[in-house]
């Protein structure tokens, strides 16, 4: 189905939100079938959708300098998708679309997720499509494909439907399992940025050919995943804040084993590790973008990101499970 509205007709503004996320456990495993546990960020994206003559999209969101550059081709590409999905005609229907909100875009946020999330809520909203979630995050998915061929779509899932949330992805292509988890209260985190932007289908390419490469040695890397994501949702249910830590750094450990880390990432997690955080690792994509810190308690969340300021990195000081 395709929408045809004439620019003079309808001049109403729609908007919807998609929420940033942090990969806790299980980035790139999570793309070959094995669980991962992602929370949304409070901060997120917000895109407005109005008619226009020409069609026209505005990138306001605050964004780690280069972000939007290094993504821009993937994000036309990413919009085209999404406008598809809707049976959107942005030719015959020219729209302006402006992307904002107080998620500031980096490697390792979600943020082309967030941004697929809220465009697809916002045509909903415009064009009356009558969505529910499942289907705003099929679209966002489809968005998601602009930015790496292969996405797992935990990235989506959170930036839809926020929380924190316990992600397999079905390699058969039929639903994919997601369950809310509850902790039993929220706790600090700091997001240290390497200020280097990491090309998603790069990278999630190079670990394919180097497990190709190496399948014995990514069958034990798999393997000790496993016990890892379990132990790690029992850990987060229970608020057992230590041991999901060590989790963490062990999560890290075998990132590091599958050459995800790099000389930045290490410095941020030392630094994190050094002041009191019981865990840290890469999040996201790798070999550049975010570490996340656990940081239980807002003294130690503000001791761990100083210590990181001082080193020349941004932070951004956050909670999960909210
Ligand atoms: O860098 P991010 O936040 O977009 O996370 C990518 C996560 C991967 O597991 C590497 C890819 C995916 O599709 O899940």
């Amino acid at each position: 189905m395709n929408f045809y509205l004439h620019p003079q007709i309808v001049s109403t503004m729609s908007s919807g939100i998609g929420y940033g996320k942090t990969i806790l456990f299980g980035e790139h495993f999570v793309v070959y079938g094995l669980p991962a546990i992602a929370s949304a960020l409070g901060s997120k994206t917000v895109a407005t959708v109005e008619n226009a003559i020409k069609y026209e999209l505005v990138d306001d969101r605050p964004a780690t300098p280069g972000y939007k550059k290094e993504k821009f081709d993937e994000q036309v590409e990413s919009n085209k998708l999404i406008y598809k999905a809707c049976g959107i005609d942005v030719e015959k229907t020219p729209l302006k679309v402006t992307l904002a909100g107080d998620l500031k875009v980096a490697s390792g946020v979600g943020a082309s997720a967030a941004s697929a999330a809220a465009i697809a809520r916002a045509l909903n909203e415009h064009f009356d499509l009558g969505y529910d979630d499942a289907r705003i995050n099929e679209v966002a998915y489809e968005g998601e494909k602009g930015y790496h061929g292969k996405p797992s779509g935990i990235d989506n899932t959170a930036a839809v439907y926020g929380g924190l949330i316990w992600f397999v992805k079905n390699l058969s292509g039929g639903k994919n399992t997601m369950d809310l988890l509850k902790m039993p209260k929220p706790v600090e985190i700091v997001l240290g940025n390497t200020g280097l932007t990491s090309s998603t289908k790069e990278v999630v390419e190079d670990v394919k050919k180097d497990r190709e490469a190496h399948k014995n040695k990514y069958d034990r890397i798999f393997t000790e995943y496993i016990h890892i994501a379990d132990s790690a949702k029992a850990a987060l249910l229970k608020g057992d804040m230590k041991s999901v830590g060590r989790l963490m750094d062990q999560n890290h450990g075998l990132l590091n084993e599958m050459n995800l880390s790099c000389d930045e990432l290490e410095l941020l997690v030392e630094t994190a590790r050094d002041h009191g955080a019981p865990g840290a690792k890469l999040t996201g994509t790798g070999r550049g973008g975010l570490m996340i810190a656990l940081t239980p308690g807002k003294a130690l969340q503000e001791k761990v990101a100083k210590a990181i300021e001082k080193e020349g990195f941004e932070t951004f000081r956050t909670r999960i499970g909210v």
